[in-house]
């Protein structure tokens, strides 16, 4: 009977900028507004998880500084099991998140304690993947390290869903040995070699990738949409109708809710629909936990399938 998730990658004190413009190369530019939050896209997962009513476990590193404090303590408060959340000498990863006035965001991290996980790590959590569903993976830890989990986790068969972010080089074999594979409109650019920005793009770009992989692909492409991908069938998943505040964290919100979807027995394209609305909520408000739904706030869009 297995009930919980994994998710084992970073965790991000983000300062969070609004800007009013672009600034120019040498200009100095006031914010209309500055907020700290707890990001990181492996925290980010792991707590809309945990706020969707899974037993969710964080595995990550942060350093031993004020900043790795404020993002256990976040992750705790929705209830997330940081006891494998490791602190090493040095800082914590941090991100620099920029947010424009139509809420779309660019971002620059230092990957700090990020990158002190280890394969000797994953050993010490490997009974985790015994009671694990679901096996949440990023790319902000050693990209050797998340090829050794996916061996491990399918070795225990859990459910490994790859949220192939930000892009990186990763072996052709290790996408292979996942269940599912998410990227965004960014990053599915990366992994086709093609220019992805309108589902139009997308549409041959997965059904060539999910056709090369074998896997089911979802491909995010923000207020677009999606365009996914079932191992038979392409689809395209309109947006959720919302107004965008500030979106980060919203890729994140989404691989939760298809967690959550899955965890729940809901089939694919229904599941892809639910981290949708998870999302649809996100965009709502400044910072990516804390704008993120509870179970509570989204079940109404599900018409009493969970
Ligand atoms: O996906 C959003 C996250 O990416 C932010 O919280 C930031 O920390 C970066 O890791
Ligand atoms: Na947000």
């Amino acid at each position: 009977n297995r009930n919980s998730v994994v998710v084992i990658g970073s965790l991000n004190y983000d300062n969070i900028f609004k800007l009013p413009a672009m600034p120019q190369m040498g200009e100095t530019m006031p914010v209309d507004s500055a907020s700290v939050c707890c990001g990181g896209k492996g925290a980010n997962q792991a707590v809309q998880c945990a706020k969707l009513g899974m037993k969710t476990y964080m595995v990550g590193a942060v350093g031993d500084d004020y900043m790795g404090k404020f993002l256990v303590d976040g992750l705790r408060e929705y209830e997330v099991d940081t006891t494998y959340v490791k602190v090493v000498e040095g800082t914590s990863g941090f991100a620099v998140v920029n947010s424009m006035k139509d809420g779309s965001v660019f971002a620059t991290i230092v990957r700090g304690a990020n990158y002190a996980i280890t394969c000797e790590d994953i050993d010490q959590v490997e009974h985790l993947f015994d009671q694990a569903k679901i096996v949440i993976l990023q790319l902000e830890i050693p990209v050797p390290v998340v090829e050794y989990i996916i061996k491990k986790a399918n070795a225990h068969g859990c459910q490994v869903l790859l949220n192939a972010a930000p892009a990186e080089q990763i072996s052709f074999e290790s996408i292979k040995a996942c269940d599912t594979f998410i990227a965004n409109e960014v990053e599915a650019g990366f992994y086709t070699g093609r220019t992805i920005k309108t589902p139009k793009d997308a549409m041959p770009a997965i059904e060539e990738y999910a056709r090369k992989t074998g896997r089911r692909c979802i491909f995010t492409l923000g207020k677009h949409g999606a365009v996914v991908h079932d191992g038979k069938e392409a689809r395209f998943v309109p947006a959720v109708d919302a107004v965008a505040v500030e979106t980060t964290g919203a890729g994140d919100s989404f691989v939760g809710g298809f967690a959550k979807g899955q965890m729940e027995g809901l089939d694919f394209f229904s599941s892809v629909n639910f981290a949708s609305h998870c999302s649809a909520v996100t965009i709502g408000s400044v910072g990516a936990q804390n704008s993120m739904p509870k179970l509570e706030q989204i079940k109404s869009y599900l018409n009493g399938k969970m």
